[in-house]
C-alpha cells in the first residue's frame, strides 16, 4: 500500500469509496459508481482482496475489468485502487466524506445496516451513503452470474462484454 496511516490527503473535492470484491464487477456495480458520480466529484473504487470469499479472479484481474468498465471521461473522475485493512482508515486517509454502498433488496440491509454502523463507530468523519440498485439490477450477484456462466448460461448484458469474455475463458479451462 502506498499511502501512510491517518493522514487524510488534502482535497477540495467531494470524494466518495465504493468498495467491495468486484469478483468480477457487474452492470449493478456500475450502475452505483455512474450514479455515486452525479453526486460527487471523485469515486474511489476499493478493491478488497476478500481471501474470505476465495474470489475467482485474482486482485489484479479483477482490478483490470473495472479499469476496462470505463470511458476515459469518466476515468478522470475515478480511481481503482486495492485496500488492505480497514475500510474506514482507508477512507479516511484518501479525504473521502462517504462509503457508498448499493442496496438492493431488504435482505441487504442488515449486513449494510450492522456494516455502516461499525464503520461510524469506528470513524465518525466518513458516513454512509446508500444507493438504491436499479430495479433492472435487482436480482444479480457477482456470484450468481459466475454461477450462471459457469454452467453455460448467457450472461451477457449483466456484465460488460469484456467480462463476459474473461468468464468464458475461466470456464472453458
Ligand atoms: N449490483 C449487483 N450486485 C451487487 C450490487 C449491485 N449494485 N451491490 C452488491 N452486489 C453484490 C456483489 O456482487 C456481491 O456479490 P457476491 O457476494 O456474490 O460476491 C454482494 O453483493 C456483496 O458484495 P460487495 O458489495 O462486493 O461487498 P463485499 O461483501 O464483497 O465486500 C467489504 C465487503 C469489502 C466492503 C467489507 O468486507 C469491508 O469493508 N472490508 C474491509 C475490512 C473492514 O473494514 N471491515 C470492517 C467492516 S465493518
Amino acid at each position: 500500500m502506498t499511502y501512510e496511516p491517518f493522514i487524510a490527503e488534502e482535497t477540495t473535492d467531494t470524494v466518495a469509496v465504493y468498495p467491495g470484491t468486484f469478483d468480477p464487477i457487474t452492470m449493478g456495480h456500475i450502475d452505483i459508481i455512474r450514479r455515486a458520480l452525479e453526486i460527487f466529484d471523485r469515486v474511489i473504487i476499493a478493491v478488497a482482496r476478500n481471501p474470505a470469499k476465495t474470489p475467482l479472479f485474482s486482485l489484479e484481474e479483477r482490478l483490470q475489468m473495472i479499469r476496462d468498465s470505463f470511458t476515459s471521461e469518466e476515468d478522470g473522475r475515478i480511481e481503482i485502487e486495492a485496500v488492505e485493512g480497514l475500510l474506514v482508515d482507508f477512507a479516511y486517509r484518501k479525504g473521502a466524506k462517504a462509503i457508498v454502498r448499493g442496496l438492493r433488496a431488504v435482505s441487504d440491509f442488515d449486513y449494510e445496516f450492522q456494516m455502516a454502523l461499525m464503520n461510524r463507530r469506528l470513524e465518525r468523519e466518513v458516513e454512509t451513503v446508500f444507493l438504491m440498485t436499479a430495479f433492472r439490477w435487482i436480482y444479480i450477484s457477482s456470484s450468481i452470474i459466475k454461477d450462471a456462466a459457469r454452467h453455460g448460461g448467457d450472461i451477457s448484458g449483466l456484465v460488460p462484454d469484456h467480462v463476459c469474455e474473461r468468464l468464458r475463458e475461466k470456464f472453458l479451462r
